[in-house]
């Protein structure tokens, strides 16, 4: 049980971030859920407290493609909580069609990576106030190719299929060099691929694309069981660093490790964010 701790799930509106929610609610922790439409996240809020009974639900307004909107969210979190122990970046986009976020940034790679990102920056010292905590961070078995840093936006020849990968590889990056960053701090971090589910995801992404999760997409309640696991269980406790499928450890292979890429991009990503 999870009595007394508290989570923040980003992306928690829809799919797979919501059962996450649902399943952790039941667990007893304290849920923040973050939503760019608050009357979305007020349903959501009042479906988790009428599921579980659980009424210690919060919601703030956050719109994860704007950088101001999470420096808002942060501070606004950080007033009315003094703790944070796990912080599951669920938030995802992808798309066909190149757009840019508030700021300005190619939409993926600033709503799938430079936001949770961002946000883990900001919320750091309190997750390291608050250990054993506990960093997740969401991937996909999508993270092939390499990080285009010649056109890491890319402005020229735009593939929805590219910056997802590209966004979901940075995401691994990232999770391998802050688990370093951290160690014997108390705060483990690892990410997940959930496998396809049946989401939202493919919305703006085409009919086959949309078709294809729909069709061949499981239950999004059995693509949250890994996170869920990964917040709560005493087994995973000290593990950190890590890339999990199905609850189990599995191993990434060198080209995806690559630690000077990882520093690299965390450079790159410190000055898209002004940290
Ligand atoms: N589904 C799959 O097969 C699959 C496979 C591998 C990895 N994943 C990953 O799993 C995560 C969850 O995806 P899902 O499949 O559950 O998709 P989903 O149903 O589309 O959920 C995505 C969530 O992200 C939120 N979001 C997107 N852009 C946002 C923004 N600018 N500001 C605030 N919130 C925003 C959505 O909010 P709204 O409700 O407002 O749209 C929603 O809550 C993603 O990181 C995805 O890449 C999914």
């Amino acid at each position: 049980m999870l009595n007394g701790k508290i989570v923040i799930i980003t992306g928690a509106t829809s799919g797979i971030g919501k059962e996450t929610a649902l399943g952790l609610a039941k667990l007893s922790a304290t849920i923040i859920i973050t939503t760019r439409d608050d009357n979305r996240g007020n349903e959501i809020k009042n479906e988790i407290i009428q599921t579980t009974d659980n009424k210690n639900i919060g919601v703030f307004h956050c719109d994860l493609a704007s950088f101001e909107s999470i420096r808002n969210f942060c501070r606004k979190f950080k007033t009315k909580y003094h703790q944070l122990h796990v912080l599951i970046n669920y938030v995802g986009t992808w798309h066909f069609k190149r757009r840019e976020s508030k700021d300005g940034i190619e939409n993926i790679f600033a709503t799938n990576y430079l936001a949770p990102f961002l946000m883990t920056s900001l919320l750091l010292d309190v997750i390291q106030k608050s250990k054993p905590a506990r960093i997740i961070n969401l991937t996909s078995g999508l993270h092939y190719g390499t990080i285009n840093f010649d056109d890491i936006e890319f402005k020229h020849n735009f593939s929805g299929m590219k910056a997802y990968s590209q966004s979901k590889l940075a995401i691994i990056l990232f999770t391998r060099l802050l688990a370093k960053k951290l160690e014997g701090k108390g705060v483990t971090v690892n990410c997940v691929n959930p496998g396809m589910s049946k989401t939202n995801l493919g919305r703006d992404a085409g009919t086959f694309s949309r078709n294809m999760f729909k069709i061949l997409g499981k239950d999004p309640k059995k693509g949250a069981e890994t996170s869920i696991y990964l917040a709560s269980s005493k087994e995973v406790e000290n593990i950190t660093g890590e890339y999990f499928v199905k609850k189990k450890i599995k191993k990434l292979s060198k080209e995806f490790l690559n630690m000077e890429v990882a520093k690299k991009l965390w450079n790159i990503s410190t000055k898209y964010v002004k940290l």
